[in-house]
């Protein structure tokens, strides 16, 4: 396993759509775990494909709390089947914009399909922060960052902060 350099904001690849893979090889395996790897290092929840330039349907996420058993997940061409009229708010970050937070309203659970690094097909049934993550990680394969559903002046005054931040 390797680590690889997380891409930060702005970026271009952070803003492409991603291809969905269609060959379960031992690339796809190993693409995936360098992505955990690159996430547990970084401490992240979660992270996808094109945060290390890989435009692929691929994310990995671990919500496991420090101290807590490690849950890693890897998620391959994941797809949003159900989600909840209830929705909830969480103050999200991200590893491509580091330092930043803001106030996320999403629905509060979702049925995801996906498949495996190996091909196989499988459901997640996210609520809390599982789901609020699997949905930030979602947009991503789609060049969405958090930061596009905040209200334009929190945004504005996110990446000022942000650009200040990267500057000094
Ligand atoms: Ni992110």
């Amino acid at each position: 396993m390797s680590l690889k350099p997380i891409l930060l904001v702005p970026h271009a690849a952070l803003r492409e759509q991603t291809a969905p893979i269609g060959l379960f090889d031992k690339r796809v395996k190993l693409l995936a775990d360098d992505m955990l790897e690159t996430m547990y290092e970084g401490q992240g929840i979660g992270l996808a494909g094109p945060q290390i330039g890989a435009l692929e349907r691929i994310l990995v996420m671990d919500i496991a709390g420090e101290g807590e058993k490690p849950n890693p997940l890897q998620l391959v061409n994941p797809e949003i089947v159900w989600s909840s009229e209830e929705q909830s708010a969480y103050n999200e970050g991200c590893l491509s914009i580091p330092g930043q937070y803001g106030e996320v309203v999403r629905p509060a659970e979702v049925k995801v399909r996906y498949q495996t690094p190996s091909g196989e097909e499988k459901e997640l049934n996210a609520s809390g922060l599982l789901a609020t993550c699997v949905q930030h990680e979602i947009d991503h394969l789609h060049g969405i960052l958090f930061i596009d559903h905040l209200s334009k002046l929190k945004r504005d005054i996110l990446m000022r902060k942000y650009r200040k931040a990267q500057s000094a």
